[in-house]
């Protein structure tokens, strides 16, 4: 039985006060839901302050990025060290936004993963098709494409600690969410493809989570599907009480 984990993302949003605020909210909201795990994806700036305010519940703070080297003249970048050195076990890798905005690709992708695996950093790694290549039906095939990439050359060890979220570019944001259905059936090959790739063991224990206009209405219904095992929340992240919907329904 795979636990469902639900990570919010607050992308570039919110103050350091402000993030600090919501976490102290958001940790009695959420203090009973024992059942699922919950992770808080926030700026670099404000990690250090919000592992503090966390402590004692059961959020877990991620980082939305990181550079794969430990240290270096890498202006503007943060390491897996400087992340470990605040306690942040998480980060998010490849998010769409990444790939789009700051020409992010799998090999580049692939060595953050490997990084953060080598610093016992659990990465969180973001694939998802566009609108244009599902209408031409090449949803399978960047899903897989992009899921070979990031994982490439990890042992099986490794491959079992990568939580992957499956986040069609299309539903990131537009208040388009996948239907259940849609959303299942490339959950469903999104798994097959790391069990071809890392074998059985592996691809039934791997947590996928689904991302892209998940909200208090829909998660319940999305996070019931068989290969559905939690989610990437952006904007229903961002207000404490909405959030803490979310998390219900994963528990
Ligand atoms: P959204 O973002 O929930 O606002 O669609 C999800 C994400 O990009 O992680």
């Amino acid at each position: 039985m795979r636990k469902k984990i639900v990570a919010g993302n607050w992308k570039m949003n919110k103050t350091n006060c402000e993030g600090v605020a919501t976490i102290n909210e958001l940790k009695s909201l959420i203090a009973e839901y024992k059942e699922v795990e919950v992770i808080i994806g926030a700026p670099a700036i404000m990690l250090s302050d919000l592992v503090k305010a966390a402590e004692g519940s059961n959020i877990k703070i991620s980082a939305q990025n990181m550079y794969n080297k430990d240290s270096g003249a890498f202006t503007g970048e943060i390491s897996p060290v400087m992340l470990k050195a605040i306690g942040v076990n998480h980060v998010i890798l490849g998010h769409s936004e990444r790939r789009e905005y700051f020409g992010e690709t799998d090999a580049f992708i692939n060595e953050k993963v490997k990084a953060a695996l080598a610093h016992g950093i659990t990465p969180i790694l973001c694939v998802g098709e566009k609108l244009e290549e599902r209408e031409s039906g090449k949803t399978l095939e960047v899903n897989s494409r992009q899921v070979k990439g990031g994982m490439a050359s990890l042992t099986e060890d490794e491959a079992k600690k990568v939580i992957i979220a499956y986040e069609p570019v299309w539903a990131i944001g537009t208040g388009k969410t996948a239907t259940p259905e849609m959303a299942q059936e490339t959950h469903k090959a999104i798994r097959e493809v790391v069990r071809e790739m890392f074998g059985s063991e592996v691809a039934d224990g791997t947590i996928i989570q689904y991302g892209g206009s998940m909200n208090a209405a829909n998660a319940a219904e999305l996070m019931a599907q068989p290969d559905i095992d939690g989610g990437l929340v952006g904007g229903a992240s961002l207000d404490a009480k909405t959030f803490a919907v979310v998390v219900k329904a994963g528990n």
